[in-house]
């Protein structure tokens, strides 16, 4: 993947990670985004959440790049996200990338329709390689 598209995509996710409250933004749309999506985090603490948000963007970001680190990071969240283990089935990966756009495009200052494709083609990658580990056994 162009490595210009990528850090364009880093840079507007620190712009917006200067809002300190962009990873509240993005739980609160995400867990309102469907009730499929909203039932799968019932259980789950906000902020421990927010952390594992933060974290698994910049591993998502860095994963299209052959980040060595990122690899291994999104490997285990293939197998964990797995319909064997948490059951995200991939239809749900659509409310995430929208939520977490709808957050970005208020919190980066210079967000733009174009930067909103960019952002679109990173996350696509590490999104195909989570969810096409679905059907994947669980061990
Ligand atoms: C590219 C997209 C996603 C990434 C990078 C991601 C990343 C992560 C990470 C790193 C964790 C921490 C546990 C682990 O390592 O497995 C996690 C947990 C979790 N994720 Fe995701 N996730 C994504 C999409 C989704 C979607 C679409 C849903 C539901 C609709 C979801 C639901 C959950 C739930 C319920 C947990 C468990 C939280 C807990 O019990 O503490 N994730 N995710």
């Amino acid at each position: 993947m162009d490595k210009a598209e990528i850090d364009t995509v880093k840079q507007s996710f620190g712009r917006a990670l200067g809002d300190k409250e962009l990873l509240g933004k993005f739980y609160d749309r995400l867990v309102s985004s469907s009730p499929e999506v909203g039932k799968a985090f019932v259980n789950v603490d906000m902020e421990t959440q927010k952390e594992v948000l933060q974290m698994s963007l910049s591993m998502a970001i860095l994963y299209p790049q052959d980040n060595v680190v990122a690899k291994h990071a999104m490997n285990r969240v293939r197998h964990s996200h797995s319909q064997a283990n948490l059951n995200i089935k991939p239809a749900l990966y659509q409310y995430w990338l929208d939520s977490l756009l709808g957050a970005v495009a208020e919190s980066d200052p210079e967000f733009t329709p174009e930067l909103e494709q960019q952002w679109r083609a990173v996350m696509g990658v590490v999104i195909g390689y989570i969810s096409s580990g679905y059907l994947e056994d669980g061990k």
